[in-house]
């Protein structure tokens, strides 16, 4: 192993702790045995995209809870499908995902698939009786957006995203400090540096959406997830400068205001691969409440002459508690959010493939037509 590689082990460790650091591993090489402990009757679970984050993430954190719960795996590519069906210790890898849909022993359907593919799968699970969390984003198109919401309608409560940061205990606290009384405008800022993704990667197929589905898609939904405290704005000026504009979803500044005076920026910036994985910096405003949150790893919020200062370890993201929301009641997110945040994102897309760098969006006018579309 190269000198690098230990480095990353050895930091990754102090990061998410030795049992996570080896399952991200394991999930890369798909070469070292994952030990499960217990078992689940009946089992109840099925993954449907067996790659990194499904097996290192989802897996993990469903396994290290409940043993050996998930009974079907499947994905397009048999070798992680299989890889998976042995790390995760589930009962059989199916060719086709209607064999989960017709499984009356599945309760419960993740999906961590590619972009385009997230839509099709979550309808088809609800329509057929599932429980289901689907991984960000939940949908690329508009018309895609309109099926997912048509089918949530019918089944309300069954349908859960992977928008992680709202449920990261930093974000929490922030809002279990800042009470129920927050009223002015909010001022939020990111600055995240992400992954670089090659022009090869599939997250860069014109059908997943760009990265702004594949990654900006978080902050957004942060943005939205922060002015749900108060009220969400109907109307949302939105700016987009690249640094380059032939890497129109890389290297930019994303700024949003509403008309209730609330500003946003994020600045997502893939210059260098970071060393330690992704790493942001948020920053958060309102009324008396200032709150700094160190990438996840450690945050200080100030209310009045008040100071709160904490440190998270491992870091905490959120990715748990988003994995458990089908099970706990209190880590239920109210799905309008997650709607209003992808109307927002989709709109960004749009920005980004016009080079589009200015537009206003009416939030009513626009929810109105996508329930309208089905
Ligand atoms: N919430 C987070 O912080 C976070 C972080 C990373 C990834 N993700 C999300 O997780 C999902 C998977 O990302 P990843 O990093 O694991 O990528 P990955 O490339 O490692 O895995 C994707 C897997 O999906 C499979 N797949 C592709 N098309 C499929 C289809 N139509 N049906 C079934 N399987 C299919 C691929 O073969 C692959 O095994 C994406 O939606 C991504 O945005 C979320």
């Amino acid at each position: 192993m190269k000198l690098a590689h230990l480095r990353k082990v050895w930091r990754y460790t102090g990061l998410y702790g030795p049992a996570r650091t080896y399952c991200k591993i394991a999930g890369r090489t798909r070469k070292l045995p994952v030990p499960i402990i217990g078992r689940h009757d009946p089992r109840d679970i099925a993954l449907i995209g067996c790659g990194q984050f499904g097996v290192s993430t989802i897996g993990y954190f469903l396994t290290r809870k409940y043993g050996r719960r998930i009974k079907l795996v499947h994905d397009v590519d048999e070798f992680a499908a299989q890889s998976a069906l042995r790390m995760l210790g589930a009962r059989e890898a199916v060719s086709s995902p209607a064999r989960i849909l017709e499984d009356q022993d599945i309760r419960y359907v993740y999906i961590a698939s590619n972009h385009a593919s997230h839509t099709d799968y979550a309808v088809a699970a609800l329509e057929a009786g599932k429980t289901v969390y689907v991984e960000k984003p939940v949908a690329v198109t508009r018309r895609q957006l309109a099926r997912l919401l048509a089918a949530e309608r019918k089944r309300p409560g069954r349908l859960f995203a992977g928008y992680n940061r709202p449920h990261s205990a930093a974000v929490r606290k922030l809002r279990e400090l800042s009470g129920d009384n927050l009223q002015g405008a909010l001022s939020l800022n990111c600055f995240v540096s992400g992954h670089v993704i090659g022009p090869d990667h599939w997250y860069r197929d014109p059908q997943e959406g760009t990265r702004i589905c594949g990654n900006a898609g978080h902050w957004i939904d942060l943005f939205v997830h922060v002015l749900s405290w108060r009220g969400i704005p109907d109307n949302f000026r939105i700016q987009l400068l690249q640094g380059d504009p032939r890497e129109p979803d890389d290297n930019f500044a994303l700024s949003i205001a509403t008309d209730r005076g609330d500003i946003f920026t994020l600045m997502l910036t893939a210059r260098s691969e970071p060393f330690e994985g992704i790493n942001e910096t948020i920053n958060f405003q309102q009324d008396d409440v200032i709150c700094k949150i160190d990438d996840f790893r450690r945050m200080a919020v100030w209310k009045g002459a008040s100071l709160f200062r904490k440190r998270f370890w491992p870091k905490d993201p959120g990715h748990r508690a988003a994995v458990f929301q089908p099970f706990r009641k209190n880590d239920e997110r109210d799905w309008k959010e997650v709607a209003v945040s992808t109307v927002l994102m989709l709109r960004i897309v749009d920005m980004v493939r016009g080079l589009e760098p200015l537009a206003e969006l009416d939030l009513s006018l626009e929810l109105k037509e996508l329930a309208g579309a089905m």
